[in-house]
């Protein structure tokens, strides 16, 4: 039996899905990690049919200008046409997802509200049950008052974590947007939308890793290079 790279799976069938729906004009948004790597390997001919392409990092717009593609500048568009993007954990139940592995999770949840079709694309791996139960979520954080959020944060029950370890950078991850990411453990989320609103009201949040109504659909791939396209009501 032939063997896949599951995110290569996936970026096959978010493929062929958008060109089922006959998406290939305008502009396009591409998320961050190593599945929409993989995405614009495989979609380089069809990613160069688009007028261009609007990165949620700097890393994708390498990637992407590296492939020849178009990389447009994101503070003048004022959406995108399609969005593709992948996540850290998906519940097939509702579509809800936690992002922001990368750090890219401000850009990422701006760009999938401006944009008229989601599409994310994940391995098997990241599909679960209940999000949280596995991994922190990540927060984009104001650096000024950076400390005094966190303390909020813990006042409010979380254990929240300064992300640090990058390679060849001592001290706290700092995004392409200027935020420091924080990561809360959370624990199994029973109430995902909730969470989120309740993250993102803490002043100096700037976006939660939790996205909730954004889908409209999720692709996810297997290691026997299959795909299955699980379709959603959005609701952001
Ligand atoms: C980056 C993200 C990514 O979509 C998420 O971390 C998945 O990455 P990968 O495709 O490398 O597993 O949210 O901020």
């Amino acid at each position: 039996m032939e063997r896949c790279d599951p995110r290569v799976a996936a970026s096959r069938g978010a493929l062929s899905l958008l060109e089922e729906l006959g998406l290939s004009s305008g502009i396009i948004g591409l998320g961050t990690g190593s599945t929409v790597t993989a995405f614009i390997g495989e979609a380089r001919r069809y990613l160069g049919k688009f007028k261009g392409v609007v990165a949620s990092s700097l890393d994708t717009a390498l990637r992407a200008a590296g492939a020849g593609l178009r990389v447009l500048d994101p503070r003048v568009y004022r959406g995108v046409d399609v969005y593709v993007d992948g996540a850290d954990e998906v519940e097939l139940r509702s579509g809800a997802m936690v992002k922001g592995g990368g750090g890219a999770l401000l850009g990422e949840k701006i760009m999938a509200r401006a944009s008229s079709l989601n599409v994310f694309i994940v391995g098997a791996d990241k599909v679960v049950e209940v999000l949280g139960a596995r991994r922190p979520v990540p927060l984009d954080v104001e650096p000024l008052y950076l400390s005094m959020t966190v303390r909020v944060l813990e006042s409010m029950g979380f254990k929240a974590k300064l992300r640090s370890g990058a390679p060849g950078k001592r001290g706290p991850v700092v995004s392409d947007w200027g935020g420091v990411i924080v990561d809360v453990e959370t624990g199994p989320i029973s109430d995902p939308a909730a969470l989120e609103r309740e993250l993102e009201l803490v002043p100096g949040v700037r976006a939660s890793g939790i996205f909730t109504g954004l889908a409209d659909y999720v692709v996810v791939g297997y290691d026997d290079c299959g795909w299955r396209v699980f379709k959603f009501a959005r609701r952001g």
